[in-house]
């Protein structure tokens, strides 16, 4: 604390990103990141943006990310003019919260989701209401229906959601976006690929609209830092403007590259997602056969809790052995686990580890 900081400084509740240990070997599995490499083009793409002697460096990249959007635009066959891209979705997000859902009625989001949204409401001071989880931990639309007497001035959630990895069928989003004509609804698409389907279809029929999608868990280019938001021309207008008041080069000339070439790799996506979602059907089928109440995953994580062993004690053991997985010490989920996919190799460490702490 310090008497030179701003008043919002002292009020803001930062964020924290899970552990990348510094060790040789741990097995990860705290930070949904993909256990594959990314498509070999990726490389090739990086290694040709850079040139024999790295010159391609000295100049500034393409502020606006011209053929990346182009890219990404013929992959979900939509316009390039309906496609924003930024430091990763969690830039995008942000953007997000003060482009669009900062308005003079609270936003809602569900009380157990991604734990940036409420950061970045306090960051922009946008007010906010937390709306319950069912029992099943999953979210029921009904809630975030506009009624009288209960205005909101936008909705964010993640489909799947994080951390349950519970996944809502596209006809419920509709019904959401459909009934919610006076506000921005913003979802969160940073694990579609594993099982849930996309809104993105949506957008040209919905201007209240913008999907969120990301490079960092299907793509494996959680290194790079590359998101989007996908929605009507005149929302993707608003966070040019941010963007641009903000930082008019967000994405490097390398991160450019790789993410182009990895959505022109539509099949080394299939591929990787088909094998993260068999490694999760694999690992949910060992966590029950130990005793864990296991939430149905459409993500490449699972959340998972055990009804006799402490989810905190549990993620200190593991830790012990270098397995790193996700705890929140926080209400109504403070006994699950977020355990991301990994290799069946390293979810076969886990549940050897798990097996041997529980017994
Ligand atoms: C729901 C959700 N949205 C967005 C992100 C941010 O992804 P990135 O900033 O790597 O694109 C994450 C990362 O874990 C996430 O879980």
């Amino acid at each position: 604390m310090s008497r030179f900081w701003s008043d919002i400084v002292h009020r803001l509740v930062p964020y924290v990103p899970g552990e990348q240990p510094a060790l040789a070997h741990p097995v990860k599995l705290n930070t949904n990141e993909n256990p594959y490499p990314p498509s070999p083009r990726v490389l090739e793409a990086i290694r040709a943006e850079l040139g024999e002697q790295g010159e391609s460096l000295r100049r500034y990249p393409d502020p606006i990310a011209k053929r990346l959007r182009a890219a990404v635009a013929a992959h979900h066959g939509i316009r390039a003019d309906q496609v924003f891209v930024g430091n990763g979705s969690d830039e995008v997000l942000a953007h997000a919260f003060q482009a669009l859902l900062k308005h003079d009625k609270p936003i809602f989001f569900p009380d157990i989701t991604y734990s940036f949204y409420p950061t970045y409401a306090r960051l922009y001071e946008v007010e906010y209401r937390t709306v319950p989880l069912d029992e099943q931990f999953a979210i029921r639309i009904d809630d975030y229906l506009p009624q009288e007497g209960n205005p909101h001035g936008g909705v964010i959630f993640p489909n799947p959601n994080a951390p349950t990895g519970h996944a809502l069928p596209l006809a419920e989003i509709e019904r959401l976006v459909a009934a919610n004509a006076e506000s921005v609804v913003v979802i969160d698409e940073a694990y579609v690929d594993f099982g849930a389907e996309s809104a993105v279809a949506l957008i040209d029929r919905y201007p209240n609209l913008l999907v969120v999608h990301t490079t960092s868990k299907s793509r494996s280019l959680a290194g790079m830092r590359v998101g989007f938001a996908f929605g009507h021309a005149d929302l993707i207008d608003a966070l040019n403007r941010v963007k641009d008041s903000f930082n008019s080069y967000p994405l490097d000339r390398l991160a450019q590259a790789a993410a182009t070439a990895a959505y022109e790799d539509a099949e080394w996506l299939k591929t990787m997602s088909a094998r993260v979602i068999a490694s999760r059907e694999r690992l949910t089928a060992a966590l029950a056969a130990l005793g864990f109440d296991v939430v149905p995953s459409a993500a490449n994580f699972v959340f998972a809790r055990h009804p006799a062993h402490g989810a905190a004690e549990i993620s200190a053991r593991l830790r012990e052995k270098e397995i790193f997985v996700r705890h929140f010490n926080a209400p109504r989920v403070n006994e699950h686990l977020r355990i991301s996919i990994g290799t069946d190799a390293e979810c076969d460490t886990l549940v050897d580890a798990l097996r041997s702490i529980l017994s």
